[in-house]
Formats: structure tokens, sequence, C-alpha cells
């Protein structure tokens, strides 16, 4: 069997792995991707929405910014509803910065064109995938190719972009890593509908039935999500039972009218808070949802990818133009902090918007104080507004 060889080997082909193979092109190093499902599925595999305004600018100054910015929509702020009234929280008054919103699998399409178009390998549909000499400086990927032809790839690095289920991290040895992790008793329905969104801005709803967001992809199709048990059967919710538990969520003076339509995309999403630390073991370099995982209430997880794998290529660059790596050894530091701010704020969101069965009168009480602060005073409206736009990146 040949050897191939590539600078860098990206496990997964998600936003992690895609962003980053466009990085290192950018900057003149090859890398080959491999992906375990094919392209079409990649491409259509519905999830994360919201842009930070960082990400927005890495995209664009990477040269992906022409159908985001056409396509995408752009956010001034988002409404937080409790007690069946909506409170706005001002994101450009308050921080001069805005989100956008962008599907996960717009950005993916950009990225599979970005790289086929400049003759960067990605091979769909592998299979076996499985690391080896991780602490010598030419790792193995050993994998099945699409034909199931046995294929070995060497790299100087290998970037493990292959999400939370993936093999790079158990690749590990354990007592390398430390984990850090917390399950929410609930988890997310989510369903795209041909329907105009409910209003201008996502609205984030508190109400004693469980949480409901209310969010969109484009001007005829809303994007919305209601809290349910972390394993709750599909089959238990027929259109009618969404739309109405949407409708009762709702419930206000301000009598809010959901637009209804076709329901086309359903979805059930489990809730957990995960850090791997640290991130890198010998030539690996874990990045993405591969490291961590956070609540999806803080609309975080695909900037953390993004902003995981620009700290790499930086590394990766200084590395190839110099020889060091010192950048190389400060990443998983580096991320961390930033994932630890990320972590905070997704936990503090989902802690504070959700219904929590153990909850007591008082703890529901000091939930409807929080809320009434932070709607309530310009300094935590604006602390919410500057995690949810995105933390100013470190290097
Ligand atoms: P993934 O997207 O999981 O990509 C990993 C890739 O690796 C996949 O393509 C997978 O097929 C591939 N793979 C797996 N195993 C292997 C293997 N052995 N070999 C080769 N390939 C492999 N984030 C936000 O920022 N904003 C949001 O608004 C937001 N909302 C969300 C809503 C929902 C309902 C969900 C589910 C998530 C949401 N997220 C959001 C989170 C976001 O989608 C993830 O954080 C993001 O997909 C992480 O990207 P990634 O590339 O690290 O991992
Ligand atoms: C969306 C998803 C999120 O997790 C979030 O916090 C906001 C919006 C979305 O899919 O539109």
């Amino acid at each position: 069997m040949a050897i191939a060889r590539t600078p860098v080997g990206i496990v997964g082909g998600g936003p992690a792995g895609l962003i980053l193979c466009h990085l290192l092109r950018l900057r003149g190093i090859e890398s080959v991707v491999l992906e375990a499902r094919s392209r079409q599925y990649i491409e259509q595999r519905v999830r994360a929405g919201v842009l930070e305004q960082g990400t927005v600018g890495l995209l664009s100054d990477a040269g992906l910014g022409a159908r985001m910015q056409r396509e995408g929509l752009q956010h001034r702020g988002i409404h937080l509803r409790f007690g069946g009234v909506s409170h706005p929280i001002d994101f450009a008054a308050l921080t001069g910065k805005s989100v956008t919103v962008y599907g996960q699998q717009e950005v993916v399409r950009d990225l599979v064109a970005a790289a086929l178009s400049a003759g960067t390998r990605i091979e769909f549909e592998v299979t076996a995938v499985v690391l080896d000499q991780l602490s010598s400086t030419q790792p193995l990927i050993r994998y099945r190719d699409q034909r199931g032809e046995p294929q070995q790839l060497q790299c100087d690095f290998i970037a493990g972009c292959d999400g939370f289920h993936g093999i790079c991290r158990a690749a590990i040895p354990a007592a390398a890593l430390r984990y850090y992790e917390r399950e929410y008793p609930f988890g997310w329905l989510g369903i795209l509908a041909h329907a105009p969104p409910l209003a201008d801005e996502l609205i984030y709803t508190h109400h004693e039935r469980g949480f409901a967001l209310f969010s969109m992809r484009s001007p005829q199709i809303a994007r919305h999500y209601l809290q349910c048990p972390p394993d709750e059967n599909l089959a238990e919710w027929p259109d009618e039972r969404i739309w109405q538990e949407l409708e009762r969520r709702l419930e206000g003076a301000d009598s809010l009218v959901l637009p209804r339509g076709d329901i086309f995309q359903k979805g059930v999403t489990p809730m957990r808070s995960f850090v791997t630390e640290p991130m890198q073991y010998g030539r690996l370099f874990l990045a993405g949802d591969a490291a961590h995982i956070v609540p999806p209430t803080g609309a975080k997880g695909m900037n953390l990818a993004a902003s995981d794998v620009r700290s790499l290529a930086l590394a990766l660059a200084e590395f190839y133009d110099s020889g060091s790596m010192r950048r190389l050894e400060r990443y998983s530091e580096s991320c961390l902090r930033r994932i630890w701010q990320a972590q905070r704020f997704s936990w503090w969101m989902t802690s504070m918007l959700h219904r929590f069965e153990h909850h007591g009168e008082f703890d529901r009480r000091v939930q409807l104080a929080e809320l009434d602060y932070v709607t309530g005073s310009r300094v935590a409206s604006a602390a919410l507004a500057e995690n949810y736009v995105g933390l100013p990146y470190q290097d």
C-alpha cells in the first residue's frame, strides 16, 4: 500500500475542518480533509444559525463573504421574553456590534465549493479512520477510502476536527486528558418551516411550560425550538402539536401571532457542556466539537469551532514560516481561555431561560429576578450583549 503525504491531515469536514483547510490554503500550506459522510449529507445537515461578528469577519477576510453578505440576515439584537412580555437587548447600541443569521450548512457549502475549485483534496465517505504515531514528527492516518481501499496518509500534523462523536479525542491516552462535563435534563426540538419569521429579531422565551426560541433562516423560512425531554420521541410531535406548543409558550398581553407553515425538518438535540483539556497530544491538535460542546442557548458552538481553527492556522503558519513551535505549544491554553468564557455564557443563558423540573418556587422567582435584572439594567444587558456578539480574539 502506498503512503501518501500531506503537511496537515484534517479529520472531519465540518466547519472546523473546512475553515482550517481554507485558512491554511491562503497561507500556502497544503492539507487533505477526510470526511466520513457524503458531500450532499454535510451540505444539508441542519445545525447552527448565528455567526458572531468576529466569525463573519474571519470568513469575509478569507474571501468567503460574498454569498453570506447577500443572503445572511444581520441582527442588531435579540429579545428576551418572560411573563408574556418581550424585552429588547440592543447589541448595536450596547456594543456597536451585530450578529448574522446564516445557516451552518450554507457556510459548509461555501467552504466545500472554495476547496474543490482550488483543487484541495477532500475525501468523502471515508471509513475505519485510525490515528497512529501521534508522538512522532510524522503521525499517520490510516483509513479506507470511498471504494473501501485501505489508505495511509503521513502528516507533519493532524487536526482532529471530527466532532463530539469522532475518533480523534479517543485516540489520545486517557491519562493525558482531563474532561469537564455537565449534562442538562432536557434537549431542544428544532424545526424548519416554510413560514415567515415571527419577528425581525430572535426571541428567547422563558415560560413555565419550558423554553422556546423563535429564529429564522430567511424571510420565507422560520427556525423554531422547544425545550423537551433529552430523549424525546419525534413521532409524538405531529406538526399540529408543535405549532400549538410554540403558541402556548408565546402567549402574552401583546398577543403575538406566530405565522404557521409547512414543517420540512424536525430534530431533537440533547444538551451538554463538555471541555477537554489539553486540546493537544503530540502532533494531534483537537478543534471544535471534538474538544468541547456548549449547550446551544448562547449560539456559540460553530463560532468556537471557527476561533479554534483561526488560532491553529496562525500557529501552523508560524511553524511553516520559521520552524518555531511556540504558538503551537500555546494553542490549547490560548483556545481554552475563550472556550471557558463561552462555556460560562452558554451555561448561564441555559440556566436563566429553561425550566428545571427540580426547581421549587424559590428557584423560579430567582430566575425571573435575573431576567428582570438583565433586561432592566443597561450594565447587565451590555454584559449579555458583549458575550453574544463574541468576545474579541486575544491574538
Ligand atoms: P461537526 O460539525 O460535528 O463536524 C465534524 C465532522 O466530522 C462531521 O462532518 C462528521 O461527519 C465528521 N466525522 C465524524 N467522525 C469522523 C471520522 N471518524 N472520520 C472522518 N470524519 C468524521 N453553534 C453556533 O455557533 N451557533 C448556533 O446558533 C448553534 N446552534 C445549534 C443548533 C443545533 C440544533 C445544534 C445541533 C448545534 C448548534 N450549534 C450552534 C453548534 C454547532 O453546530 C457545532 O458546534 C458545530 O457543528 C461544530 O463544528 P465542528 O466542525 O467542530 O464539528
Ligand atoms: C439558532 C440556534 C441557536 O442555538 C441560537 O441560540 C439561536 C439561533 C438558530 O438555529 O437559528
